[in-house]
């Protein structure tokens, strides 16, 4: 048991969050130029409004080889530091803090929109040649392996994203290193099948990601939290797949380089069996990267309720709850939650005739 529940909040270097909720990062395909429009302003604004203490926006590419779809925003240029700039405000302007997820797709990019049958959008049609770290089909295209050039630029896209987050006025950064992008596609055995340094053991595959956590840390203020997104497993059974001790050797890895916080989601490569996916599914893998490296933890996977959220953080088995498809349905997710447990939160003083 913890002395915290879902409204204490909770200080990370010098950010301190009003509470423990978090809005998910979620793709919104509306982008225009990897710009967000104003969708992402009321999207993001909307769930900020409606009390979350932290908003994790959708995940943005270091680069346009980084996107899914051609509709994905960005943080590769200047109008997109000053299209976001407003949004930042906007969200901080309501009490909540707000992280950008940065990330690059790797051999998951290049696809159509969701709405035209996310198919693999071809070179003709104004796609790319997509690029991995091996040449392992994915979504049934073979992507091309990455040079060891080609992964220092994708290190320096990064480490530039990362400085454009800090002048748009983000108050932290989330690399997204789960759901079988770039990074996961380095650390899993079940794509990577490198003979140089960046694959191979379980040091050469977590390469990648640590080289760039490390670059990263070097340009953002020391004060400015630094978060992870990883797949805790890879919901696959066979010999190569990244299990739960790998997570938690690298959990202790990142921990050691100034990452200050680790979401814990899975899977990425494959359907997700549905038998396994029940309220709360994925919270265990937090727990476990908890109770044995120490670090702050998040938990993503079917959180629903109020009294399922509190219950976590009062137990003690992870110290945020992260809430995806919950807040499509209901933007005031935290102010209501606090409404039906009694607890105390800020209501934005336009809406309190509605409490
Ligand atoms: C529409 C949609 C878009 C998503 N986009 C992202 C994303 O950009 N980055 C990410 O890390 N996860 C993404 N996810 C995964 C969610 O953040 C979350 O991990 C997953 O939906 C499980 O949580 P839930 O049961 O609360 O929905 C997305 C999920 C949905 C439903």
């Amino acid at each position: 048991m913890s002395t915290s529940n879902l409204f204490s909040p909770l200080t990370i270097r010098s950010l301190t969050l009003k509470n423990r909720i978090a809005l998910s990062p979620m793709q919104q395909y509306c982008a225009v130029d990897g710009k967000p429009t104003n969708w992402h302003m009321v999207h993001l604004g909307s769930r900020a409004i409606g009390g979350a203490g932290l908003i994790i926006t959708e995940c943005t590419a270091v680069s346009p080889e980084g996107m899914n779809t051609l509709a994905d925003v960005g943080l590769w240029n200047a109008e997109q530091v000053e299209a976001w700039k407003p949004i930042v405000q906007f969200v901080q302007e309501q009490g909540s803090a707000i992280a950008v997820q940065l990330w690059h797709s790797g051999g998951k990019g290049s696809h159509t929109h969701p709405n035209e049958g996310f198919k693999p959008l071809t070179v003709e049609n104004g796609g790319w040649i997509t690029k991995s770290s091996s040449a392992t089909v994915m979504s049934g295209v073979v992507p091309e392996e990455l040079s060891v050039e080609e992964i220092q630029q994708i290190k320096t896209d990064f480490v530039e994203a990362a400085k454009r987050a800090v002048e748009a006025g983000f108050d932290t950064i989330e690399l997204h290193a789960g759901h079988g992008y770039l990074f996961h596609q380095f650390y899993s055995a079940v794509i990577n099948h490198r003979t140089d340094e960046y694959g191979g053991n379980f040091e050469n595959r977590i390469r990648f990601l640590i080289e760039t956590v490390q670059a990263v840390r070097e340009v953002i203020p020391e004060t400015m939290p630094l978060l992870v997104r990883i797949s805790a497993v890879d919901y696959l059974d066979t010999p190569e797949a990244w299990t739960m001790e790998d997570s938690l050797k690298l959990s202790g890895i990142l921990a050691e380089n100034g990452v200050d916080f680790i979401t814990a989601s899975g899977g990425g490569f494959a359907h997700v069996d549905k038998s396994l996916v029940h309220p709360g599914y994925q919270l265990p893998f937090a727990t476990a990267i908890k109770g044995q490296t120490g670090i702050l933890t998040g938990t993503v996977g079917m959180i629903t309720n109020a009294e399922q959220a509190n219950q976590i953080i009062v137990d003690g088995e992870a110290d945020v709850v992260v809430v995806a498809r919950e807040y499509l349905r209901n933007p005031h997710f935290a102010i209501n939650a606090a409404h039906e447990l009694n607890l105390e939160t800020d209501i934005p003083w336009q809406y309190k005739r509605g409490y």
